[in-house]
C-alpha cells in the first residue's frame, strides 16, 4: 500500500536527459509504500504576470499535484552556472499568484547532476536559495550531486552504478523521514 507520495520533476525537456533517467530510476527503486509521480515540465507556459491568475491546465494540474504530494523530488542540471530556466519558470509559475505558493511548507529534496565532475552543485545551491524564500522545507541531508553523470547509466538508460543507485534509495528513505519529522 501507497502511503507516501512524492512528485518529481527533471529540470530539462530533452529526451535523452539524465536528469529525467536519474528520477525514473528514483522511480524504480523507491522503497515499499513510496510512490514516485514524474510530472513532465513540457508545456508550462513562460510565466507573465499579466495572466497570473489564468493558470492554463497544464499549471493547475502542476500546483495541484504538488500541494497533494508528501513531498516533492527535482532533479536538474546545471546551466551557465544555474538553474535551467524550465525549472526556474515552473517554480515561479507554481509559487503564484501570491497567496497561492503551493511549496509554501513543502518538504523536498533536490538532486543536481553533470557529465562534468562537480555534479552541477552550483545549481544545487541556488535552488537551495529559491526554496528559501518560497518557505519550503528543504531536506540538507543527505546532499546528492552526481558528477560523471553520463558514465552511470547504460545505452538502455538503466542506472548501472552501484553507488548511485545506493545513494538514491538512501535520499528517498530521509525524504520520508524529514516529511514525517515536519508534519509532527
Ligand atoms: C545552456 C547550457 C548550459 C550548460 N552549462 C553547464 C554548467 O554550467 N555546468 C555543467 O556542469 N554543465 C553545463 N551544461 C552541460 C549539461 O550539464 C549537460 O548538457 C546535461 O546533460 C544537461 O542535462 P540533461 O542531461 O538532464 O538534459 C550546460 C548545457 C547547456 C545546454
Amino acid at each position: 500500500m501507497t502511503d507516501f507520495k512524492i512528485l518529481g520533476f527533471a529540470g530539462s525537456l530533452r529526451k535523452g536527459s539524465y536528469s529525467r533517467m536519474v528520477l525514473n530510476a528514483a522511480q524504480r527503486l523507491a522503497p515499499e509504500g513510496t510512490e514516485l509521480e514524474v510530472f513532465d515540465l513540457e508545456g508550462i507556459p513562460m510565466f507573465n504576470q499579466d495572466r497570473e491568475s489564468e493558470p492554463n491546465a497544464r499549471v493547475s494540474g502542476l500546483k495541484e499535484k504538488i500541494a497533494r504530494a508528501d513531498a516533492v523530488l527535482i532533479v536538474t542540471p546545471e546551466y551557465n552556472y544555474s538553474v535551467p530556466g524550465v525549472l526556474k519558470n515552473a517554480i515561479d509559475v507554481a509559487s503564484r499568484p501570491y497567496g497561492t505558493n503551493v511549496f509554501e511548507g513543502k518538504p523536498l529534496a533536490i538532486i543536481s547532476n553533470s557529465p562534468g565532475q562537480l555534479g552541477g552543485s552550483r545549481a544545487n545551491y541556488h535552488l537551495h536559495q529559491v526554496f528559501i524564500y518560497l518557505g519550503s522545507y528543504m531536506m540538507n541531508k543527505p546532499e546528492m550531486i552526481i558528477g560523471n553523470v553520463d558514465k552511470k547509466f547504460d545505452d538502455d538508460g538503466n542506472l548501472t552504478d552501484e553507488h548511485t543507485r545506493q545513494k538514491l534509495v538512501e535520499l528517498l528513505i530521509a525524504l520520508r523521514a524529514w516529511a514525517e519529522k515536519v508534519k509532527s
